[in-house]
């Protein structure tokens, strides 16, 4: 049978088909024997969590315990190491660590050693938070630097050290753990709800700027869950001496203890719902979960009329000027 004789064009094009080919049978089979030559197909190790705030019996230990079950190196870390809790220390992917959020020194230095141990930061959580539960008029001003140090500058010291590696791996998920408070503000919560409030805006524009990067930003959102805040609500607020709101000392501290009722959602319940929505491939922007979470979210679309009604009722506060009425119904004149 005749065959055309190949063109000089046709003959380079063959050669060229067959080095590409070679080249690349070369290169995966190289890849595979050598992983570290390839580092952004391979898989060096577990992902690695870091979470503030995981003291036991709170929303941080039980999302850490939630991380540790599912695969992840976990770094739980806590102002003290001690009050994390031998079932999260016990388990061989915890490692435990003390750390106040509110030293920027402390804060640069341990990121940068689990970075050089782990090699990786896959989710950071900012989860470390105070309550601050006060009228705004006769607040002390160092529970209010102390809210805003641990609830605002806090996440925005991990944000800033943990960020820029997470931009140069092009990857990652920073949550950042608000309040259903920070979505509106009602009586006696008005420092906690500003500094929720300002870790929110943070938070969106976190994600903005982070988004080009493969770095997504989440913000959760907790309504009433089963923790030890009220006990520290009521701790940091026991040594203030009304004047103006002595007759509503009750009701401040009643407030205090708002976020946990019968149906708040135990933490492991809410560990378990966050965990999951932020392993998703593309999760939400903003999760909301917990007792009362549904009623701020509807009362956040509603006219501040109709908000002020619903807060001053519950707080006492749609009563006449001068009658003040307890918890208790004794009547107390203001004077
Ligand atoms: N539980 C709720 O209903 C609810 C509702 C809305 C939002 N949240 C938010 O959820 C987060 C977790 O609170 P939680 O309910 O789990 O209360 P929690 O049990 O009191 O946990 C708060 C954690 O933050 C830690 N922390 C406080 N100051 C710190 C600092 N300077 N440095 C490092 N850690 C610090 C606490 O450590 P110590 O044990 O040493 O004090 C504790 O581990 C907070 O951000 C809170 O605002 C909770």
């Amino acid at each position: 049978m005749f065959r055309p004789m190949p063109s000089v064009e046709g003959v380079k094009r063959h050669i060229e088909k067959s080095l590409c080919l070679v080249w690349l049978t070369m290169a995966s089979s190289v890849s595979s024997s050598l992983p570290f030559l390839c580092s952004s197909s391979s898989d060096p190790g577990p992902r690695v969590a870091l979470i503030t705030g995981c003291s036991e019996g709170g929303i941080g230990h039980a999302l850490a315990k939630e991380l540790a079950g599912r695969g992840y190196s976990v770094i739980a870390t806590s102002r003290s190491a001690s009050s994390v809790g031998d079932d999260l220390r016990s388990q061989s992917n915890v490692e435990v660590v003390d750390l106040d959020v509110t030293s920027s020194i402390s804060v640069s230095s341990t990121v940068s050693s689990i970075l050089q141990k782990y090699g990786r930061i896959d989710i950071l959580i900012n989860n470390a938070g105070v309550p601050c539960n006060a009228p705004i008029a006769e607040v002390p001003h160092s529970l209010v630097e102390g809210t805003f140090q641990t609830n605002v500058f806090g996440p925005i010291s991990l944000i800033r050290a943990v960020a820029p590696y997470m931009v140069e791996a092009r990857q990652g998920k920073i949550v950042n753990i608000g309040s259903i408070g920070g979505f509106i503000a009602g009586p006696w919560s008005g420092i906690y709800a500003a500094s929720k409030s300002a870790l929110h805006a943070l938070t969106d524009s976190l994600r903005l700027e982070l988004r080009p990067f493969g770095v997504q930003v989440i913000l959760v959102a907790p309504g009433g869950v089963v923790s030890n805040f009220p006990k520290a609500a009521v701790s940091v607020i026991q040594n203030i001496r009304y004047a103006i709101y002595k007759s509503y000392e009750q009701d401040i501290r009643t407030r205090a203890k708002y976020s946990q009722s019968s149906r708040s959602i135990p933490t492991p319940i809410f560990a378990r719902k966050v965990i999951d929505v932020v392993l998703q491939k593309n999760p939400p922007r903003c999760f909301t979960y917990g007792y009362l979470s549904w009623t701020y979210s509807f009362l956040y679309f509603m006219p501040l009329w109709l908000r002020d009604r619903y807060f001053s009722g519950k707080a006492g506060l749609d009563k006449p000027l001068g009658i003040v009425p307890h918890m208790s119904g004794v009547s107390t004149k203001i004077t």
